[in-house]
């Protein structure tokens, strides 16, 4: 039989509802309508790709979106200057800076300029710090999509072993510590579960993911997951997003796995929808704590 697929676009269709409920209450209480501002520095489509989305479905949801967009040759300061005044901007809830930036800027020195309660990304340093000490004031879009996935689908984390592959930043190591935390009522998303990390040095790589009862692709290879990687029955997410011959493609080779996994997160209409319906949940949080 093949894997139970994990719709991501229907999951975000049902929480983007209850985020544009959380809006609509939230003005009707006085508050200031949700803003995030939006900032693309160059012209790389596939980020203008991600920011189009990313307006849309803040729009829906009833929250003010604005593009601010520099030429890919601004410098460091152009982008800081932006940034200043955006922190400033008391109708700005949230600040997405579209990664990447253009070699001339240094990505650490504008993450470390956004006001930390309007870094609706979680990529602050502050932010990363209050996820690792297990008292987060934002989740990062991708993991908290991801999580959300199979809490909605209902697959425990509890106790489970789960296992991450690729160990970055915006993906691999948030993933790893929202899954492996224990649960409190500041942090009830906590998985509670037992976390493997692996990457391009481990040994035996395969044999590793064999033993998830989920595994979350996150490595950026085309089709790198096989159904080798999987043990039967496993929960398998894929966060890739790869462009081959213009065709976007996850980091699953899906057609290897669906016999094997009892549930599959496909690429696209999986993760993807989820990352920007976390997006608008966090900016959310923003505005309701500004008031
Ligand atoms: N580039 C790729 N993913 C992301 C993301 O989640 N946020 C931002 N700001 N840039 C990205």
């Amino acid at each position: 039989m093949p894997a139970q697929k994990i719709d991501g676009q229907e999951l975000s269709k049902a929480i983007r509802a209850e985020v544009a409920a959380g809006v609509a209450a939230h003005v009707a209480a006085g508050g200031r309508p949700p803003g995030l501002a939006a900032v693309l520095v160059g012209d790389n489509p596939a980020s203008e790709v991600y920011v189009r989305s990313k307006r849309k479905a803040c729009e829906d949801a009833g929250m003010n979106s604005w593009l601010h967009r520099l030429p890919a040759t601004a410098s460091e300061e152009d982008l800081l200057k932006l940034v200043a005044d955006l922190n400033a901007d008391p109708a700005v809830h949230g600040i997405l800076v579209q990664l990447p930036l253009p070699k001339q800027i240094r990505e650490e020195a504008i993450i470390n300029a956004i006001s930390p309660a309007k870094d609706v990304d979680a990529f602050h340093p502050q932010n990363v710090g209050l996820l690792a000490a297990g008292h987060p004031r934002y989740l990062p879009c991708t993991p908290f999509g991801v999580q959300q996935m199979l809490a909605r689908s209902g697959i425990p984390t509890i106790g489970k072993n789960v296992v991450v592959i690729g160990r970055s930043n915006i993906v691999g190591k948030p993933m790893a510590l929202i899954l492996m935390q224990k649960p409190t009522k500041d942090f009830p998303e906590a998985g509670d579960a037992t976390v493997t990390v692996v990457h391009r040095g481990t040994k035996d790589l395969p044999a590793v993911c064999r033993t998830a009862d989920i595994l979350i692709a996150a490595v950026g290879v085309a089709k790198f997951v096989t159904a080798d990687f999987v043990k039967p029955g496993a929960a398998v997410i894929d966060v890739g997003i790869n462009s081959v011959d213009g065709k976007l493609v996850g980091d699953v080779d899906a057609e290897s796995v669906s016999p094997v996994a009892g549930w599959l997160s496909p690429v696209p209409k999986g993760v993807g929808p989820m990352t920007i319906t976390m997006l608008l949940q966090n900016t959310l949080k923003s505005a309701v704590a500004a008031k």
